[in-house]
Formats: C-alpha cells, structure tokens, sequence
C-alpha cells in the first residue's frame, strides 16, 4: 500500500486512475481545479462520484502543501488537446508547465508526469517511434509538453509516460472516437478533420491505467521517458469502419479543414514499457471500441 495522489482526478484518465488505485488498495488522494471548468461534464460527475477523498487545489496557484505526504503523485492534470491549445494563449503554459513545476517542486517521493506522443511529431513509415528519438514538437501543447519532460529530466524520482491517443469509456467530449460516437448514435455525418489518412496508435484507457499503476513502483532511472502506446497504428477511416460495424451503421463522413500540427501517424514502440513497467497493451481496437460505445449509450439512457 502506497499513500498516492492523483491530480487531474476529475480527468478522462485521472478518475480512472484514482478509481483503479484505491481498488489496489492504496490509499489515494484525488486533486483537481477548485471549479474544474476544464473537465468534461461527465468527468465532472464522475468528480462527484468519486470513491477516494478529493481535495480542490489549482495546482498552478494553490499551497501544494498536501501533495508532501505522499509517496507518489501520479501528475495527470493539464489542459490536453492540440486544437484547443492554438487558441488557448498562456492558460496551456499555465495549467502545463507552471503547475507541473510547482508539483515537482512540492512532492517528497516519485512522481509519474503524463506526457503525450506529440512531443514526437510525425512518426516514419519504417518504423515505431522510439523514445530516444528526436524530438518535434509541432503545437503549443506538444512544446509544452516538451517543456514539462525538461523539467520532470531535472528531478531524480520522476517517471514520464508519453501516452498516445487514449481513448474508452469517459473519453474527452473533443476527442476523435467521442465526436463520431455521438453523431454516429444522433444519425449525424462523422465530423473528420482532414482526409482520415491519419493513423493512430489508439490505446485503450484501462491499458493506459495499468501502465501508470506499474510506473508508482518501477524500478527506473530518474527522468526516464516511456511511451505508453499501442504498436499497432490504425487509420482514422479504418477506425470508423470499425465503428460502423459495431454500431450496425454504414456512417456517413463530414470533413473539414485538417488540425494545423496534427501528425500524420503516431506509431509507438512500447519496448520500454516493456522493459521497465512489464507493460504490453491487451485491449485490441474492436473490443475497445465496444466498450466505449456501450458507455456512450449508457450516459444517453442516463440523461433521458
Ligand atoms: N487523453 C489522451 O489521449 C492523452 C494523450 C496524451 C497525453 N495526455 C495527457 O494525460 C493527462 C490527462 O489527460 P485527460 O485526457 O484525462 O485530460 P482531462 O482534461 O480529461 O483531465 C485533465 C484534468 O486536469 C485538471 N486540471 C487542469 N489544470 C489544472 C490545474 N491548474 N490545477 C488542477 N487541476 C487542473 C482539469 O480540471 C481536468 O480534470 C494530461 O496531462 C494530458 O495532456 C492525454
């Protein structure tokens, strides 16, 4: 049992973090923004609902006092997105990289940092990205992610896990399967940014848990980067044929104007992951994205 706190546990993947912690049997403090604007309205009933103890801090602003009792902090929150992060202005510097200084600066034990794929750029044809791949940050949010594993480098006990595309039950409102399950279910057109070439390593949110579970305990030299991802990309128009066939739907594409700094293909080598947090990914694409639209068809009943 380890004393841990999860920031961000408003979050897509923080709740379930948390959730799954304390179901570890460890005793968990859940942090997220005092009126947490930035969480999905489910999130935010999940917030509400949550099992572990909560506390309300801006981690970019508040006394982290709080965080000093703990062996680990899993650091989730941040304000996620490339598309938003265009428009966002300093908030993505604020929420990113201040208040991950600030929780750095603040835990006494290991923290694990959640980074993004993004901070890779464009993956080649060839072959995954590896971690010690250079880097090519083509966002505000993926430069500021770049800047948080700067700082996560600086600190001995630290673990950063570079997720990619994340998704299942909870996944945010603005991300891709969300956005095609609702108009999917409304009988709307799929709203695709681009030409849906674009290929993912779509990972499902209770490998992802798992991943950041191990990484509390792994033995890891301080810094260490490890990509936390599927190996096997998939298209976005191979992804929605997926969905169609679950959905028993033949769905129809709307598409617009391609997201500026959007990589063309994430691939990730989880080898790492592998290696340090004895971590393979389990959940293939189909399944996974069942589960997912189960979960939108349960919030649809919940609402009626
Ligand atoms: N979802 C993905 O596919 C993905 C991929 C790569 C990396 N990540 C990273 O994983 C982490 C979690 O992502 P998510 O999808 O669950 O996002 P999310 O938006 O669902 O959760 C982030 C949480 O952080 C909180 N938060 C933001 N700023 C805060 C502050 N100043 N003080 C306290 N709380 C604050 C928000 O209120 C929100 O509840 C983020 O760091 C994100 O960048 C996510």
């Amino acid at each position: 049992m380890v004393r841990v706190v999860v920031t961000g546990a408003a979050g897509f993947i923080g709740s379930r973090v948390a959730e799954a912690a304390a179901e570890a049997g460890h005793d968990v403090l859940a942090v997220d923004a005092p009126d947490r604007s930035l969480a999905p309205a489910t999130a935010r009933r999940t917030w509400d609902a949550l099992g572990p103890p909560r506390i309300e801090l801006d981690l970019a602003s508040a006394d982290l006092a709080p965080l000093a009792s703990a062996d680990v902090v899993v650091h989730l929150a941040g304000r996620p997105g490339i598309r938003s992060s265009w428009d966002a202005g300093d908030a993505v510097h604020r929420d990113n990289v201040v208040a991950t200084r600030r929780v750095l600066a603040a835990a006494r034990g290991r923290v694990v940092v959640a980074s993004s794929s993004s901070v890779y750029g464009s993956a080649g044809r060839d072959r995954p990205t590896r971690e010690d791949d250079p880097l090519a940050p083509a966002s505000p949010y993926a430069v500021s992610k770049v800047a948080v594993e700067g700082l996560a480098r600086r600190r001995p006990d630290t673990v950063v896990l570079r997720y990619f595309s994340v998704y299942g039950p909870g996944q945010r409102p603005d991300m891709a399967f969300h956005r095609f399950t609702e108009a999917a279910l409304a009988g709307r057109p799929l709203p695709v940014f681009g030409d849906g070439r674009k290929a993912r390593s779509f990972t499902h949110v209770d490998d992802v848990v798992a991943a950041t579970l191990a990484a509390m305990t792994a033995e890891a030299p301080g810094g260490t980067a490890i990509n936390v991802g599927h190996p096997e990309p998939v298209t976005v128009r191979a992804a929605i044929a997926l969905l169609g066939r679950v959905l028993g739907v033949r769905p129809e594409i709307e598409t617009a104007e391609p997201v500026a700094g959007d990589a063309d293909r994430t691939w990730a080598d989880p080898s790492l992951a592998r290696e340090l947090l004895g971590w393979t990914p389990r959940i293939a694409l189909a399944d996974g994205l069942a589960d997912q639209i189960a979960w939108h068809r349960e919030i649809a009943l919940a609402v009626l």
